[in-house]
């Protein structure tokens, strides 16, 4: 899932509060700060960026004109009146250099390429070779962006590219352009975590098993997987046993991910989330069992998310996000008891593992 607006290339924040110092690392299955203290990543936000030249120049006023939004532009207006004339690119790094002056660490994390809501496998953007995926661009504009994040030090991960998927999706290709990616990235930007994501929305990553990623550099290697209720079918916490569904589908999340942290490699929940307004029943069952799951291997994680509405998306301005952390005005939670349930997978001990 992602928000957009205007972007050839969507970034995603996770925002997470500096408590180590950076640049981050891992050490077998753990990410650790300098000094190899454990760090869990353990926070939230959604938003988007331009890495086309000729976008990344249009202004943030005449990027809104250009969709019509034009309430939106007297509310940035209103509260962000520094960043309304200035161009996107130039926008995006004031809101990541922002963000570090509040002690709030930033991954930046690649979408899509043609603007538009992220996912669906029939976008062409999902797999190496579509339409709107062209390997070759995505290397440069990424390595553009390790480059221009370089001494960033909030900036402490990168993402190569969100939810891969469609009928190209090959393991070959996978491996020969993931692996060049993240060698151009670690190159431009030797600070990040290089993030790579896995096939079918983010959900099997099995191949690693039998064939390890080959890089030259290491400890900044990360995987990420995404899980939410529709992952395992409409309504099959509903139809189901849910002892039983959960049961078969932590046996396939440890399958084609959760094998991983075994084999001492680290693991991100770079997606999961529920409807807040607790009326999707689904949602509420599978939540039970991703905390189970995701405590017992003390997995780091990124909720979906923080933002209450989209300024435009899929072509509806103002879409409400359901999923959303935040109220209306961006102060509270809007469901206290879900904070209460996630806060499980917050608990840390003192050296930053897991309080047994
Ligand atoms: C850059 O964006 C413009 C406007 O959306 C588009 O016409 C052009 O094809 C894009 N260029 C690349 C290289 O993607
Ligand atoms: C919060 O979510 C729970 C289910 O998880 C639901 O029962 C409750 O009504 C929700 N509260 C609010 C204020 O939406």
């Amino acid at each position: 899932m992602a928000s957009f607006l205007s972007s050839s290339i969507l970034l995603l924040f996770l925002f997470f509060p500096i408590v180590v110092p950076l640049p981050l690392s891992t050490n077998s299955r753990w990410i650790v700060g300098e000094g190899g203290r454990r760090m869990k990543l353990a926070y939230i936000w959604p938003a988007y960026l331009i890495t086309n030249d000729s976008l990344a120049s249009l202004t943030v006023r005449q990027s809104f004109q250009q969709l019509g939004l034009v309430e939106s532009i007297a509310g940035i207006q209103a509260s962000n009146p520094s960043i309304i004339d200035v161009p996107l690119i130039k926008a995006y790094q004031t809101v990541v250099s922002s963000l570090g002056k509040h002690n709030l660490m930033v991954i930046l994390d690649n979408h899509i390429s043609k603007p538009g809501w992220c996912s669906s496998n029939l976008d062409d953007n999902g797999f190496f070779g579509d339409q709107y995926f062209n390997p070759d661009q995505w290397i440069t504009r990424l390595t553009q962006m390790a480059t221009l994040f370089n001494g960033v030090t909030n900036v402490v991960g990168m993402s190569l590219r969100n939810e891969l998927r469609g009928p190209r999706q090959n393991v070959n290709d996978w491996y020969k352009y993931m692996q060049k990616e993240a060698e151009a990235v670690h190159s431009a930007n030797p600070n990040v975590l290089v993030i790579l994501s896995r096939f079918d929305f983010d959900r099997d990553l099995s191949f690693i098993k039998t064939q390890p990623v080959k890089l030259t550099f290491s400890g900044k290697l990360l995987f990420e997987a995404h899980w939410y209720e529709f992952s395992d079918g409409p309504q099959t916490w509903v139809t189901g046993n849910p002892n039983e569904v959960c049961g078969r589908v932590a046996t396939y999340m440890m399958k084609t991910s959760g094998y991983l942290v075994d084999q001492g490699y680290p693991l991100f929940i770079g997606e999961f989330g529920i409807d807040q307004t607790g009326a999707n029943v689904n949602g509420n069952r599978y939540l039970n069992c991703f905390l189970g799951v995701t405590d017992e291997l003390d997995l780091d994680w990124a909720l979906w998310t923080l933002t209450m509405r989209y300024y435009v998306r899929e072509g509806v301005i103002g879409l409400n996000e359901y999923y959303r952390v935040l109220d209306y005005n961006w102060c509270a939670p809007r469901n206290s008891s879900f904070i209460q349930r996630i806060s499980i997978l917050q608990a840390v001990a003192e050296d930053g593992y897991r309080i047994e």
